[in-house]
C-alpha cells in the first residue's frame, strides 16, 4: 500500500518508519523543513529505542521524507494525519493543525484515498474532516474518512507499534474498513512475525495482533478514554499512597496487593509525583471538555486533575520537609524527561519541580540521560546547571532528588553517592529503591507512599528536621532501626 503519514514528530515518525517495517511504501511528511533536511541526512531527531535501525533499514527504499503535503497525497492511497492536538486555552484540543492539513489533504486529492486521523482527537472529529475536505474541494467520491488512534508509549514506541495490545479500526464504510485491514494485515494475520529481522520484542509471546473493528466515533471515544482511564490509575495510587505514608503502610506493597487482583493488574500502579508528558495533561481536559458539550459533568476527571497537581505540590513539601530551606541549597537532579527512555519534556513534572525549586531561590544541577538538549533548547532562560551524569549531578549537592524513572537511576553506586553529597539526603519521586539500599548506605531516603527510611545513627537528625506542617510523617512510619547515638 502507498501511504502518507503528515507530521513527523513521536507517532508520525515511529509510525513511518513501522509502516515502511511491515512492508509498505511510505512518505513522511513535515511542515518543518529542517527537521525534513535532518532525516533525508540521516539523523534521528527523536529518543526512541528501534528508530534509528528502522530509519536505516527503510529510508531511501520504502520510506521517503517530504515537505509537501500535495506530493504526498497524490502519491499515496492512504493518507494518516498524525499533527499535534495540543489543549487550547480552554481545555479543549486545538484542532487547528488538523484542519489546516486537511484544506491541504482537499485540494491535492484527484483519485480514490482514504484519509485517516492517527492524532488524538475528540469524538466526531472524523464528521469535520470529511465536512472539511469537501469544503475544500475534494470531490465525495474520492474519499472517505476513518479514525485509527494510536496508543504507542514514548520509549518504546517502535515495539508498541509492532506488538500492539490492540489496533482500533473507526470507520463508517467499506472502503476505509479495507484500506486499513490491509494496512495491518502483516501485523493482525501474524505474518510480519515470522519474518526475518523482525525488530524483537521482550514482552509476553506474541503471534498476531488483535484488531478491534468499530465505527468511527467509538474508535475516537475509545482513544480519549483509555487515556483519561490511565490518568485516573496513576491519581488512584497517588492518592492511596498518600494515606499509605500518613499510616506508616507501604505502598510498594499495597500495590502489589492491590495489582494481584486480575480484575485490577500490576500495570500503571506505581505512586510517584504524577502524570506528565504530551498526553494525558491535556486528553484529560479535552475529554472533559467533550463531555461538558455533551451536558456531562464529569467531575471525575476534575479530581483526577487536582490529585495530580497536589502530588507535584506534595513533592516539593517533601523536599523542604528533608532540607528545611530552600534558598541557597544545591540539589542534584536526575530526570528532565516526563518518563524514563524519552528526550520528551513536554508537561515533565521533572521541570515544573525544577521551575519550582529555583523560584525558592535553590541551585539546581541536573542530569538526563537523553533529554539535556531537548530543555536546554526549550528553556534557556531556565538557570539549570547541566551535570555529566549521576555522580557529577551528585558531587558537592545538599540533596539528589530522582525526579524521571530511567533504568540507569536505579542502578546507581549508592556509596559513592553518598561520598559525592554534602548532607545523606535522597528524595525520590519515582520510587526507584527499597529503603534498605539506602540506609545500609548511609543515606536518609524520602519516596512517596512509604516511611522514611534513616541510617540508624541518625534517626534525631530526621526528627528535628520534620518540620513542615504540611507534610505530616508521623515518627511510627520511620523505619524501625537500633537507635545509636
Ligand atoms: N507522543 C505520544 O506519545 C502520543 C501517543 C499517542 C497519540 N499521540 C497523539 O498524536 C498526535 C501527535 O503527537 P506527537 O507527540 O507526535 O506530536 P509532535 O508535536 O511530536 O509532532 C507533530 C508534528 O506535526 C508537524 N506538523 C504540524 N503541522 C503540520 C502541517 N500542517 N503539515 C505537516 N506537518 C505538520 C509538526 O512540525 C510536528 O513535527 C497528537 O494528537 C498526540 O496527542 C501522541
Amino acid at each position: 500500500m502507498r501511504i502518507a503519514v503528515i507530521g513527523s514528530g513521536y507517532v508520525g515518525l515511529v509510525s513511518a518508519a513501522c509502516f515502511a517495517e511491515i512492508g509498505h511504501d511510505v512518505i513522511s511528511v513535515d511542515n518543518d523543513a529542517n527537521k525534513i533536511s535532518a532525516l533525508e541526512r540521516g539523523e534521528v531527531p527523536i529518543h526512541e529505542r528501534f528508530l534509528a535501525e528502522l530509519l536505516q533499514r527503510h529510508h531511501g527504499f520504502r520510506l521517503r521524507f517530504s515537505t509537501s503535503v500535495a506530493h504526498a497525497v497524490k502519491a499515496s492511497d492512504a493518507i494518516f494525519i498524525t499533527v499535534g492536538t495540543p489543549q487550547s486555552a480552554t481545555g479543549e484540543a486545538d484542532l487547528s493543525f488538523v484542519e489546516a492539513v486537511a484544506q491541504e489533504i482537499a485540494s491535492a486529492i484527484c483519485t480514490r484515498k482514504v484519509v485517516i486521523e492517527k492524532s488524538t482527537v475528540p469524538v466526531r472529529t472524523c464528521e469535520f474532516l470529511r465536512k472539511s475536505l469537501l469544503f475544500n474541494g475534494a470531490k465525495s467520491e474520492l474519499f472517505s474518512v476513518a479514525s485509527n488512534p494510536e496508543f504507542l508509549r514514548e520509549g518504546t514506541a517502535v515495539t508498541d507499534f509492532l506488538y500492539p495490545d490492540r489496533i482500533v479500526i473507526g470507520a463508517d464504510d467499506e472502503f476505509s474498513t479495507s484500506m486499513l485491514r490491509q494496512i495491518y494485515a502483516p501485523l493482525a494475520s501474524g505474518s510480519y512475525y515470522s519474518c526475518a529481522d523482525t525488530i524483537p520484542f521482550s514482552g509476553r509471546a506474541f503471534t498476531k495482533a488483535r484488531a478491534i473493528i468499530t465505527n468511527a466515533k467509538s474508535a475516537e471515544l475509545i482513544k480519549h478514554a483509555s487515556n483519561a482511564f490511565l490518568a485516573m490509575k496513576i491519581s488512584f495510587i497517588n492518592a492511596v499512597a498518600n494515606i499509605s505514608e500518613s499510616v506508616g503502610a507501604d505502598i510498594t506493597e499495597v500495590c502489589e496487593g492491590i495489582g494481584a487482583d486480575s480484575r485490577i493488574g500490576p500495570r500503571f500502579l506505581n505512586a510517584g509525583i504524577g502524570y506528565g508528558g504530551s498526553c494525558f495533561p491535556k486528553d484529560v481536559q479535552a475529554f472533559q471538555a467533550v463531555a461538558n458539550q455533551c451536558g456531562y459533568d464529569f467531575a471525575l476527571l476534575t479530581e483526577v486533575m487536582r490529585i495530580n497537581t497536589d502530588q507535584q505540590k506534595r513533592f516539593l513539601a517533601k523536599i523542604r520537609s528533608a532540607l528545611w530551606t530552600l534558598r541557597g541549597k544545591k540539589l542534584a537532579v536526575l530526570g528532565l524527561a516526563f518518563k524514563g527512555d524519552t528526550d520528551d519534556i513536554r508537561e515533565s513534572p521533572a521541570i515544573a519541580v525544577i521551575q519550582a525549586l529555583l523560584k525558592e531561590g535553590a541551585h539546581v544541577r541536573a542530569y538526563d540521560p537523553a533529554a539535556i538538549a531537548r530543555t536546554r533548547h526549550m528553556h534557556p532562560q531556565t538557570a539549570i546547571e547541566y551535570a555529566d551524569d549521576a555522580y557529577d549531578a551528585a558531587t558537592g549537592c545538599d540533596a539528589l532528588l530522582i525526579l524521571t524513572e530511567w533504568n540507569e537511576f536505579a542502578k546507581l553506586d549508592l556509596g559513592r553517592i553518598r561520598s559525592l553529597l554534602k548532607y545523606p539526603v535522597v528524595i525520590d519521586g519515582r520510587n526507584l529503591y527499597e529503603n534498605n539500599q539506602m540506609t545500609e548506605a548511609g543515606l536518609i531516603y524520602y519516596s512517596i507512599g512509604r516511611s522514611v527510611g534513616v541510617p540508624a545513627k541518625m534517626l534525631p537528625i530526621v526528627n528535628n528536621t520534620n518540620l513542615d506542617p504540611q507534610l505530616h510523617i508521623p515518627d511510627s512510619t520511620r523505619e524501625a532501626a537500633p537507635v545509636s547515638y
